[in-house]
């Protein structure tokens, strides 16, 4: 297995280009299944992820191809197959997304059911409970989800128990193509979401609402071919931004998208750090000053993303004073807060809530990641300790940050990889 040595060093300055945002790009190739023909989508991240969902897709036979710029040619056409294997979903959960289209377009869907992960058990029971409330029937047999409808689904009035991304995506799909209205109600609000809605939209789709709490879907016969651009990726661009903070450095990040990211922002210049925005780009300034901790919950968007949590927490190790962090939204995501102190933190955790004391410097130490977000929290880390931190089982990280060792190269930090 590949790993990563970083040497701790001073300030991270330059700047990098964002890549399309994994969490958008995801859906909506799995969106594309709902059309009638061919759709481009373009900006996608050249990811771990991404290629199991390509798998995905050629694996239902659908024809993907790529051209020499990364966009994508989808063309659900062809599909011949309607099973998500056991093996695909079950190295990434998000495959779940191709189930709602699926149904909604060809009224048949057998998709293995997606197990916990490091993070949390990670239930479906919202995105099944949805498309039954659609007339559809699911039964759980084999360890696989089979779905059927006689006929189109039906829109319906839906009220999610708890705000899910995966379901509020999944049921959106779903009800593109279903007969009649839906709503969805307690939605989840992420930008992800509203660039899903904007590329069924694109497609004849007609969703209003994306964004808010209240989505409303008037499903339509079809959807036709077209293209669309995938948004930014805040987390990888938060993720660098933090990396800044806690090296005390100046960058500059282009294609961006800064209205994406308010609760982030705010908590970066309560850290101290000076920050400017255009329409596509973020610079953040520390002036060579050592960040102050902050204290945070995570939450929905807009709240703080739990997909920060822990590269916040990172910053908060090296920070100057204390700080409180409570993690609200998985029940198992405070798991890299042992590597931090085996790096010289000072973190108490109960339960959910994890108390920081900032020291100085860490301590360079062999460390191991567990989850795509707790990687990058070592890997900042490691740009903060004397020594050289090795992160091991970086294939977590290769699922959801582009070129990670070039970008962070480009900003002046002594990392490479070392393969395993
Ligand atoms: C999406 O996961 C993201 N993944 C996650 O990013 C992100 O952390 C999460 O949303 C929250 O923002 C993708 O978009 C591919 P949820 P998702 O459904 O949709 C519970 C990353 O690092 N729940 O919003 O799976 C669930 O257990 C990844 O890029 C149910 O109880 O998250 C959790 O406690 C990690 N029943 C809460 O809701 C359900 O049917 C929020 O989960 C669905 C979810």
């Amino acid at each position: 297995m590949d790993k990563l040595l970083i040497s701790g060093g001073g300030p991270l300055s330059g700047e990098i280009r964002i890549s399309g945002a994994k969490n958008s790009a995801l859906p909506i190739l799995a969106a594309t299944l709902l059309a009638d023909g061919p759709v481009m989508v373009s900006n996608i991240p050249h990811l771990h992820d991404i290629t199991t969902m390509f798998e995905l897709l050629g694996c239902l036979g659908v024809t993907v191809t790529m051209n020499e710029k990364m966009q994508v040619d989808v063309d659900a056409t062809t599909l011949n197959n309607h099973i998500a294997p056991y093996d695909l979903v079950k190295t990434m959960r998000a495959s779940i997304l191709v189930l709602g289209p699926m149904l909604a377009k060809y009224g048949v869907a057998k998709v293995s059911f997606p197990g916990g992960c490091a993070i949390g058990s990670r239930p479906v029971d919202l995105h099944l409970e949805g498309l039954k409330l659609m007339g559809a029937s699911v039964e759980i047999d084999g360890g696989y989800i089979n779905a059927s409808v006689d006929g189109r689904l039906r829109g319906a009035h839906i009220t999610m128990g708890i705000v899910s991304v995966g379901a509020t995506e999944n049921l959106m799909m779903a009800a593109a193509l279903a007969e009649g209205q839906t709503i969805i109600e307690n939605a989840a609000r992420e930008p992800e979401v509203v660039d899903l809605a904007q590329c069924i939209n694109t497609l004849g789709g007609r969703v209003s609402g994306a964004g808010t709490s209240t989505i409303v879907i008037d499903g339509v016969l079809s959807l036709h071919r077209g293209s669309y651009r995938v948004m930014p990726d805040r987390i990888e661009t938060a993720t660098y931004l933090a990396a800044a903070v806690a090296t005390r450095g100046k960058i500059k990040l282009k294609d961006a998208n800064p209205k994406t990211l308010g609760a982030v922002l705010k908590k970066l210049q309560e850290a101290g750090a000076t920050i400017t925005t255009g329409i596509d780009w973020i610079q953040l300034d520390m002036e060579k000053k050592r960040p102050k901790a902050v204290s945070f919950a995570t939450a929905p968007y807009p709240g703080f993303p739990t997909d920060m949590q822990a590269q916040l927490t990172a910053v908060n190790a090296v920070a100057e004073g204390s700080a409180v962090i409570v993690e609200t939204v998985f029940e198992n995501r405070l798991v890299q807060i042992n590597e931090l102190n085996r790096m010289g933190a000072v973190i108490s955790v109960d339960k959910n809530t994890a108390s920081v004391t900032g020291v100085e410097r860490l301590k360079a130490a062999p460390v191991m990641a567990s989850d795509l977000r707790a990687s990058a929290s070592l890997v900042i880390a490691g740009l903060v300790a004397d020594g050289d931190t090795v992160v091991d089982r970086i294939y977590h990280i290769d699922r959801g940050y582009e070129c990670i060792e070039e970008k962070f190269q480009q900003l002046g930090a002594k990392i490479r990889r070392i393969p395993g």
